[in-house]
């Protein structure tokens, strides 16, 4: 305790000493270039700090190493040879296709030219292909994203061509996991399917001219066609959609197997979803990820999986990751038809990563980055965590509703009401699986909900665990404030699976506790912040008085963003802000230019809700622009952590109107104060220490330092006219969003006991 105040006085007098300079000593003290004792160092890298949560972090006692516990259970018949044996449990983990113990029964999902109604009761999906596959009746109405022009692949939903270049499934009385004769070219339903047969009917739901598929020189029909569509599934791509791809698994399937489209094919003798843990008696092997270095680029084996080194280095919190069964996680996966949904990252064309700027991309970013961390362990009787890594995100929107399966229990209703049964579910799957749940009613679980209005209608029965959630409403009693009518979670919804409704199961909690819960920074990958100084940009002047660019709701009811967006917009159009006083309000018609250097050019920028949480404060921060806060009794994320006042503007709602007149009258000494401040926290804002990601951006940073500019910046901040935030020359992996949230969760050990 006595070490914990003197490091709090410590970072007050180093705050005062360093108040405007702090942000580039840290960057110093993270290339190590400063030798400070360390006391001072953590007092620096907790600067902005509320609590001692870091510093806590920082001088806790590392906890040696220990073998992994290793399971032995066997499974019956070998999974039916298309599972995989958890042999923790002796519970076959099925893909795609099968379900059931040992992986003995058929689950299909079948391309459908219609949705189930909610009064049908049958269990099995609806089918509108005959048994060679082929839609039964091209002319016949209805389309679902399914439908298929060509050959169904009837364990995804996804379709592939028919003719010479198409699909030729297995035979029937194949043995349980043969793959197809002939694999084929993928057909989208959203923008490759035909618009007519082939003498010229129209059909549902076709986008392309028949010939440009199936003519003569057509896709589905020779080799090298006139013309070739985007691909679907990840794992095909090239000109032609036919050479193989890589596709995403967290964490790569550990370099112990490979990946089939988001579920993991083990090595033997190797399991779990991450085929990260091997079987008891068996000798560890070294990885085989070098085979494929577009995979090992990406991640490593999990530190948890190797001989325990001699050295204590382990930090507190120790994590869990629980082995879902596949259909809460990497099923869905499976059953996404496009490789740039779901995941925070994705396989181009040879195997090229692209980091994905899909917005809810911290779902699969923290459950990757959990599998490779050092908090991990594959020990539950040492875990201070358990994290529960579904995939209600992706459930939510590229696998809802574009088949007509999975449901949660049953289909209609709006599609929060999908996961939210899917999380009743899966909490009873974990509670009959494991005994951990029951131990401390699920309070050291913890679930991420990164849809926009975040764990507001997270069901009841997870109410005691940690959310880590991107939306900090804390009103107790609340309302949707979505405009979006599928996500409205206060319409209830009632149906002969669910006769008592599902608000009965959302009911009597607020959207996030600040005590228990922590708003996290979305998933904002490099390319969207790279003309930053935090990207050793050299800081530019920052013409721009306030920015705002992105949906300002000109086709939105005023329940969308609260009014806000829509109000400045027409103020600031109305009185012609922009000449007048540099303020740029608009949307991608009215603000044109580059998003990340216009950021990096302002000094204020707006952070306004959408349908629930916006992007608008990472963006802000990553820039080193300051947030104006314009949302009523919400937090901004990691707002319990850092003394956000000293960086961020914040406006009631009411006052929205008032937006210039407050901002003029900020004195530019406080400006200047608040830039700097921001300097100090930035870092903590962005993903960085995935290693794929910081060699990325590592590159940009080398590739920004050489900018001409660079040198003039240089040469400016010798003198007093130097520019805040500074351009960061520091480690970009060094307290990233992912490390700040492990720092505070170890904060909360105790209280979750
Ligand atoms: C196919 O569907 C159309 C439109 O419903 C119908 O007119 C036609 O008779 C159907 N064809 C067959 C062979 O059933
Ligand atoms: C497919 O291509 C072959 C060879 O070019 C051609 O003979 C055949 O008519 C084509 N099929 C269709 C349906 O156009
Ligand atoms: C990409 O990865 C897949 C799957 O691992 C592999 O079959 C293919 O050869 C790789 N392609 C390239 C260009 O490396
Ligand atoms: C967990 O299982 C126990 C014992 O079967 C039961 O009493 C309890 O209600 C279950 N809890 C949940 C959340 O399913
Ligand atoms: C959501 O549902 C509630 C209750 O039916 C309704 O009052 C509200 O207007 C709905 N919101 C939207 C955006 O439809």
């Amino acid at each position: 305790m006595a070490f914990m105040l003197a490091i709090a006085v410590l970072q007050a007098v180093l705050q005062a000493a360093f108040a405007s300079s702090g942000d580039h000593l840290s960057g110093i003290i993270q290339e190590g270039k400063l030798h400070l004792s360390e006391d001072t160092t953590i007092a620096l890298r907790c600067a902005k700090t509320k609590g001692d949560w870091c510093a806590a972090f920082h001088s806790q006692k590392p906890v040696a190493w220990k073998p992994a516990p290793r399971g032995n259970k066997e499974c019956p018949d070998n999974c039916n040879n298309v599972g995989r044996c958890n042999y923790d449990t002796g519970y076959c983990d099925c893909p795609a296709g099968w379900r059931g113990p040992g992986c003995k029964t058929r689950q299909k999902r079948p391309c459908t030219n219609m949705f189930r109604s909610p009064e049908d009761q049958r269990t099995e999906p609806m089918s509108h292909i005959g048994p060679d596959k082929r839609d039964l009746n091209w002319t016949e109405p209805g389309f679902t994203p399914s439908r298929c022009y060509g050959i169904c692949d009837d364990d995804l939903g996804m379709c592939y061509c028919d003719g010479p270049m198409g699909r030729i499934p297995a035979p029937d009385d194949a043995p349980p996991g043969t793959p197809p004769v002939r694999r084929g070219r993928p057909l989208l339903a959203t923008h490759d399917m035909p618009s007519t047969t082939y003498d010229g009917q129209p059909v549902h739901g076709g986008h392309q001219p028949y010939e440009k598929v199936y003519g003569p020189q057509g896709y589905c029909n020779v080799s090298q066609p006139s013309w070739a569509p985007g691909c679907g599934p990840e794992d095909l791509a090239g000109p032609y959609c036919d050479e193989p791809n890589e596709a995403f698994c967290p964490g790569g399937c550990s370099g112990h197997g490979h990946c089939d489209l988001g579920f993991c094919r083990c090595d033997v003798g190797y399991y779990g979803h991450d085929c990260a843990r091997r079987k008891a008696g068996l000798p560890l092997l070294p990885n085989t990820l070098s085979q494929r270095p577009w995979v090992a680029e990406q991640v490593r084996e999990p530190p948890a999986a190797l001989e325990p080194p001699p050295k204590a280095t382990r930090k507190r919190p120790l994590i869990y990751v629980y082995d879902l069964e596949p259909l809460y996680q990497s099923k869905l996966l499976q059953y996404r038809l496009a490789s740039a949904w779901c995941t925070h990252r994705y396989y181009q064309y040879k195997n090229e990563t692209r980091f994905s700027e899909w917005c809810y991309g911290a779902e699969s970013g923290i459950h990757e980055y959990l599998l490779i961390s050092e908090h991990r362990t594959f020990d539950p009787d040492e875990a201070d965590y358990f994290y529960v890594p579904y995939y209600g995100a992706c459930m939510i929107w590229p696998v809802f509703k574009w088949a007509d399966y999975p449901y949660f229990h049953g289909p209609g209703g709006p599609r929060v009401l999908q996961v939210i049964n899917m999380l009743r579910e899966l909490v009873g799957w974990i509670n009959t699986t494991y005994p951990y749940w029951q131990r401390r009613g699920g309070r050291d679980h913890i679930f991420l909900f990164p849809h926009d209005e975040g764990g507001c209608w997270a069901p009841n029965v997870v109410k005691d665990s940690v959310w880590l959630t991107h939306w900090g409403r804390m009103d107790a009693e609340h309302t949707s404030k979505t405009s979006f009518d599928a996500d409205n979670y206060t319409r209830d919804y009632k149906s002969w699976y669910q006769p008592e409704g599902f608000v009965t199961h959302i009911e009597g909690h607020a959207c996030y506790d600040p005590v228990k819960d922590l708003v996290i920074p979305i998933w904002r990958p490099s390319q969207l912040y790279w003309r930053s100084p935090l990207v050793s940009a050299p800081s530019k002047p920052r013409d721009i008085f306030l920015f705002f660019r992105g949906d300002v709701g000109k086709q939105r009811t005023m329940m969308y963003s609260r009014g806000v967006r829509q109000k400045i917009y027409k103020l600031a159009k109305d009185n012609d802000w922009a000449s007048k006083y540099k303020v740029l309000i608009g949307d991608g018609s009215d603000v044109l230019g580059d998003y990340s250097d216009m950021l990096s050019r302002s000094v204020f920028c707006l952070v306004a809700t959408g349908d629930g949480w916006s992007a608008r404060t990472e963006d802000a921060v990553l820039h080193g622009c300051i947030p104006v806060i314009i949302m009523d009794n919400v937090h901004i994320k990691f707002e319990t952590l850092f003394d956000v006042d000293s960086f961020t503007v914040r406006i009631p709602e009411a006052d929205a109107g008032r937006i210039l007149e407050i901002l003029q009258a900020i004195p530019a000494e406080k400006l200047r104060s608040m830039q700097a401040h921001l300097g100090q926290v930035w870092h903590r804002y962005r993903y960085a220490d995935l290693p794929g990601l910081s060699s990325a951006l590592r590159k940009q940073m080398e590739s920004n330092a050489r900018d001409p500019l660079a040198k003039e910046a240089e040469a400016l901040s010798a003198t007093k006219e130097v520019r805040y935030p500074r351009s960061f020359k520091g480690d970009p992996r060094v307290d990233d969003a992912f490390s700040t949230i492990m720092q505070w969760l170890y904060s909360r050990i105790p209280h979750t006991r």
